[in-house]
């Protein structure tokens, strides 16, 4: 009778799963449309469509638990909420002064059927460029801490996409692009043809990172990355190359897990940015939005800045890091870089000092000042800098007054050699030790394996011991840019002080390694740009036989591209990067470096194609100047720049610097024309780019006198 009365109560519910009906819900803005499915066994699904394209097919939401292995199906809906938001905000610094967060969001509110019925709520944001949603573990009874073994997100690709892709590292990002169709992403064939030294075994071979740019066959262009990245580790993605499926693939850490969870807590978000315009992926502020506003209510501290420093020297081997006859690491074959070669001595810093006050720059960074740098690379020791103790020929005090009497402030480096550990135990006096001697912003480093040991770079451990270094920064009111840590996600908007960050492949590869060819930098805004500011070093001017090791080594772009970049990748703590010397035999040209700003009220993308072109116009905070930098690829160009956003009726005066038609990145590198004309909001720019070069114009409200005595630009046909 008992096990009658069960089996009838197991029949009626099977009935009542098997009639359950689909249930779905929609939610859309401008062209973009997120479609939420529960599906008959209780599975949640979303897809993406823009305009009459999907983009995204219904694809899988939920994850593998510690307590549930199983927790993307078996859901029943307990009720779904919409809610609209419109409104703008201010940036602290920034690509504009305004920021529009415009969107639809959708919640839908789920239990497990499952005993003991565990409690999600799934938030969707739709923008009218993309989609963000993230998954939020209200506080509940039963599921209070636990275990991701793994997120199970799909993105349910519609076609073969080409995209540009990195591999799934869990240490490092500082990868060339490789572009190439879904399908032939596989990571053992980088490995197997590549020359170069940043490539290695990745553990998954279908594993990229993001932000990952994709192309669809008829022409869209997409950008799946991640949005406020806190207290969880980083997403990649696993590729399927049969039936374009990428799911998400967390960072594990030393046992394997992927995130150790409290409720309430909510995941960062997933970020799908479309358009049929590859300028509005860069222009698009879907990720910020997604981020939490300020967190600091005084942000009068924080000013964005160039900075100069005692760097290139050492990275190209004219001096070096450490006070002692040890070998660098980057010295060649172990050679030993002789004694006295110190590059942070008292005098060599004072001469950078001058140079920076003399040219409108207004930081310089010192590395290689403190103690540790004998024996600091790729030994796994717990303990190698002090980070308040100068070698005996860098006079902190003396330096500091005299950076003081110029108005120059002083970057601190604290290179951590990975030992974050060590770091998290000095950095609360480290941080007092830069507020006594007047240090108001830090650049960190985190070469090589991290210490606690078996952690990654971009796992849960690591993600929040980033953040725990802003946050102490920002109570010592200290800028911060961070070199090898996980690649941004926005956080900038809820901590400006978290100003920059490398997490790429920077211009100093040309310095230690085969470099990045001239495709690299119209490609980086597409991908490790789109979370965030980058600090690229930008302002190389000495071209070729600029490494005293390696004499054949070479940049792979011209001088007016090196320009151009000031523009083109954003950071509002932008390096000129260059030794003063270098600039000397450039001085007309180094005049766009001082006249370049690195806050912006306004951005207008005037053209855009990933690894190809990016022309971009930028207008300064509180000021009428305008500057344009246009970059391209290995090839030469044409680029056609409207100058429609300036002012009507006003004349201003425009400085071109651009590539000589005798140009290009490889054989004439440093050859270059400047020249003046009037313009206004009519005025179309034809401006020949050379292979791997650029152009940078300053465009300034014009004077009586410069409209009497410039010629005014007249338009090509
Ligand atoms: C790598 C950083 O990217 C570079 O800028 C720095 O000079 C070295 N680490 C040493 O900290
Ligand atoms: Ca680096």
């Amino acid at each position: 009778m008992k096990l009658n009365k069960t089996l009838i109560t197991l029949c009626i519910s099977l009935l009542f799963l098997d009639t359950h009906a689909q249930q779905g819900f929609s939610s859309s803005l401008g062209k973009v449309k997120l479609t939420f499915t529960l599906d008959k066994s209780g599975s949640p699904l979303y897809e993406v469509a823009y305009g009459n394209k999907t983009i995204i097919a219904p694809s899988r939401l939920g994850f593998a638990l510690d307590t549930d292995s199983l927790f993307y199906t078996s859901f029943q809906l307990l009720g779904t909420d919409k809610n609209s938001f419109d409104q703008t905000w201010q940036t602290v610094w920034g690509e504009t002064k305004d920021i529009r967060n415009h969107y639809e969001e959708l919640t839908v509110h789920l239990q497990s059927q499952k005993a003991p019925g565990y409690l999600l709520n799934i938030v969707f944001r739709v923008f009218e460029d993309g989609v963000g949603f993230r998954y939020d573990f209200p506080l509940q009874p039963k599921l209070k801490y636990f275990i991701v073994t793994d997120e199970l997100t799909q993105f349910n690709l519609t076609g073969n996409n080409k995209a540009f892709w990195i591999p799934g590292d869990f240490d490092t990002n500082e990868y060339l692009y490789t572009t190439s169709l879904i399908s032939e992403i596989d990571n053992r064939k980088l490995v197997a043809t590549s020359t170069d030294i940043a490539v290695r075994v990745a553990p998954d071979p279908f594993a990229v990172q993001t932000p990952l740019m994709m192309k669809t066959p008829d022409g869209l262009y997409i950008n799946i990355h991640e949005a406020a990245l806190v207290n969880y580790s980083a997403m990649q993605l696993h590729v399927n190359q049969k039936n374009y499926s990428l799911t998400a693939s967390l960072v594990p850490d030393a046992y394997g897990n992927k995130a150790y969870l409290h409720a309430p807590f909510k995941t960062p978000w997933r970020t799908i940015i479309v358009s049929d315009k590859a300028e509005e992926i860069l222009s698009s502020k879907l990720i910020l939005n997604l981020n939490e506003p300020s967190k600091l209510s005084n942000t009068s501290w924080i000013k964005p800045m160039k900075f100069t420093g005692v760097w290139w020297e050492m990275q190209t081997g004219k001096s070096s890091w450490s006070y002692s006859d040890y070998p660098d690491s980057l010295g060649k074959d172990g050679q030993l870089i002789p004694h006295g070669h110190h590059g942070a001595n008292t005098a060599n810093v004072k001469r950078y000092i001058d140079f920076a006050a003399a040219n409108n720059i207004q930081g310089v960074l010192v590395e290689g000042w403190n103690t540790g740098w004998e024996d600091w690379f790729g030994n796994w020791k717990e303990k190698v800098f002090d980070y308040t103790k100068p070698y005996p020929d860098f006079d902190i005090v003396e330096i500091t007054r005299y950076a003081a009497s110029k108005n120059v402030s002083l970057i601190m480096h604290n290179e951590t050699s990975g030992s974050a550990s060590d770091y998290e135990r000095q950095m609360d006096t480290a941080f007092r030790f830069m507020n006594l001697f007047g240090y108001k912003s830090v650049k960190t480093g985190y070469v090589g394996r991290i210490i606690p040991r078996g952690e990654h770079h971009d796992g849960q451990w690591m993600i929040d011991h980033y953040l725990r270094v802003a946050q102490k920064a920002a109570e010592h009111q200290i800028m911060l840019d961070s070199h090898e840590p996980v690649r941004p996600t926005g956080l900038q908007r809820t901590w400006p002080n978290w100003m920059a960050s490398e997490a790429g492949r920077g211009n100093e590869y040309n310095a230690f390694s085969i470099g990045s060819p001239p495709e690299h930098e119209t490609i980086l805004p597409f991908t490790r740009l789109m979370g965030g500011p980058m600090d690229y070093t930008p302002g190389i001017f000495k071209m070729k036989g600029y490494n005293v090791n390696v004499p054949d080594r070479q940049m792979h772009t011209t001088l007016c591209k090196q320009l151009a970049l000031y523009v083109t990748l954003y950071s509002p703590l932008q390096m000129v990067a260059d030794l003063p010397e270098n600039y000397e035999t450039h001085k007309d040209a180094f005049q766009f470096i001082r006249d370049v700003t690195t806050d912006w009220e306004d951005t207008r993308i005037l053209g855009a194609e990933p690894g190809d072109y990016i022309y971009i116009a930028r207008k300064e905070k509180g000021s009428p100047k305008w500057f344009v930098g246009a970059i391209t690829d290995e090839n030469s160009r044409k680029a056609d720049l409207s100058l429609s956003f300036l002012d009507k009726g006003t004349k201003y005066l425009a400085t071109i610097y651009r590539d000589s038609p005798q140009a290009d990145w490889k054989d004439n590198p440093e050859s270059y024309i400047i020249e003046q004309f009037v313009v206004d909001n009519d005025t179309r720019l034809k401006i020949d780019l050379a292979k791997g070069g650029g152009t940078a114009i300053s465009i300034f409200p014009a004077s009586e006198k410069d409209i009497k005595t410039i010629k005014k630009y007249r338009n090509l046909l």
